[in-house]
């Protein structure tokens, strides 16, 4: 489970990661007694599950009280990468003197932790990581001897940190560790922490993931956490309905079966896209094997209800499942959804009982949908279809 960064820094404040004292509100008015209470200079912060909030106009300055409750204003409601605005972070603003970054994550491909550090920080991680690989170290951290004083000024030395700031920003690393094993996170990250004009090392950022398969050990924080959906967050409505479901950014909706057959239609479509206009698939749905028809009704009616999506591939490949059971989903789910159904559908169909399944779609002759024979002519035709309706 990701966590907002308010969220990301009670659990560092517990384990004494430095943070700043701030408060999150949902309306803008609240923002003005968070900011007198604090009774100095504010950053108002969108709180959402995305990076670059800055950048995208989510995080924002406010002298006055009065400046809080404006610039809270501007950001709640923002749609930030898909996200929409719902609370914000009110919290004392700091001078910078310096932005560092510092991470620990579970390392799948080596089979270990990582610690990640550069006195680069404030940019996007991955950004850094391509364009000034040098200025990232990466260090490994053993599952058993974690990260005690030795491996933090291992880390610290690694990264560069000037001498000034070295042994504090290896305490921190050790209380960071802390939250990682203690709350069995997958992904702690600090971006920025940031030195301040008086030498101060104070975490500005933060960014948790708890690990899904620890949560019966930590009830309290999972309940506490726990999105309450909102209706306009497409990602929480499909998590809802046990749908596979990541939002991304472009305007084709996307079904398949299988994470790999999805995959690769999230890549011809992209690759077909650029003949039209640039469009890009709209996200990533998996319905899985033996997909019943409510599982297809409840794909489509999430992807129909994404604004930004103008046409749907729907790439099926029948196996356990044949192609008969998933037409008849396709046109039982067209028949749920009635006139919610609004956009173009293109239809791929192969496997197991493919002809059937064809009889079956082109017997019901619904308006909005067209079938196409091969993958990439059908990538091709949905990216048509969401090129000419822009
Ligand atoms: N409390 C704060 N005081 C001063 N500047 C801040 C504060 N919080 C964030 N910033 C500035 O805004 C930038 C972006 O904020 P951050 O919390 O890292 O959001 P994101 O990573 O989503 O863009 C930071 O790199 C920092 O320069
Ligand atoms: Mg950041």
């Amino acid at each position: 489970m990701d966590l907002m960064e308010y969220q990301a820094k009670e659990l560092f404040a517990k384990h004494g990661v430095p943070v700043l004292p701030g408060e999150t509100v949902d309306t803008a008015e609240a923002a003005r007694a968070v900011a007198e209470r604090i009774g100095k200079p504010v950053v108002v912060k969108a709180q959402v599950k995305t990076g670059g909030r800055g950048k995208a106009g989510g995080v924002k300055l406010a002298e006055t009280p009065d400046e809080a409750v404006a610039r809270a204003t501007d950001i709640l409601g923002l749609d930030i990468k898909g996200h929409v605005v719902h609370k914000v972070l009110v919290t004392e603003a700091s001078d910078i003197d310096t932005e560092y970054y510092v991470s620990f994550l579970l390392d799948r491909a080596n089979r270990t932790y990582l610690a990640m550090a550069s006195v680069e920080g404030g940019m996007e991680i991955e950004q850094l990581a391509v364009e000034r690989p040098e200025a990232l170290a990466r260090i490994a951290v053993d599952a058993v001897t974690g990260c005690d004083a030795a491996k933090a000024d291992e880390i610290v030395a690694a990264a560069g940190f000037p001498a000034d700031v070295a042994p504090e920003v290896a305490r921190i690393l050790v209380q960071l560790w802390k939250v990682f094993v203690e709350e069995e996170a997958t992904l702690v990250e600090v971006n920025p922490l940031v030195k301040t004009p008086d030498g101060r090392i104070v975490a500005l950022d933060g960014k948790v993931t708890l690990d899904g398969n620890a949560e019966f050990r930590h009830e309290d924080v999972f309940t506490a956490y726990a999105d309450k959906v909102a209706d306009d967050d497409l990602e929480g409505r499909a998590q809802k309905k046990n749908l596979n479901y990541v939002k991304l950014e472009g305007q084709v909706g996307i079904i398949g079966n299988g994470a790999g057959l999805v995959m690769s239609t999230l890549d011809v479509v992209a690759y077909a896209g650029e003949k039209h206009g640039g469009v890009k698939p709209a996200n990533f749905l998996d319905i899985g094997g033996g997909a019943s028809a409510q599982v297809m009704a409840d794909g489509l009616e999430i992807i129909l209800s994404d604004p930004a999506v103008r046409s749907v591939f729907v790439n099926v490949f029948g196996g356990i499942t044949s192609c008969d059971a998933v037409a008849d989903g396709i046109v039982q789910a067209l028949q749920m959804l009635g006139s919610a159904a609004t956009k173009p559908l293109v239809v791929r169909l192969d496997g197991n009982n493919v002809e059937e399944g064809h009889r079956i779609l082109v017997e019901a002759a619904h308006p909005l949908v067209t079938l196409v024979d091969t993958m990439d002519g059908a990538a091709d035709k949905a990216a048509e279809l969401a090129g000419s309706a822009a």
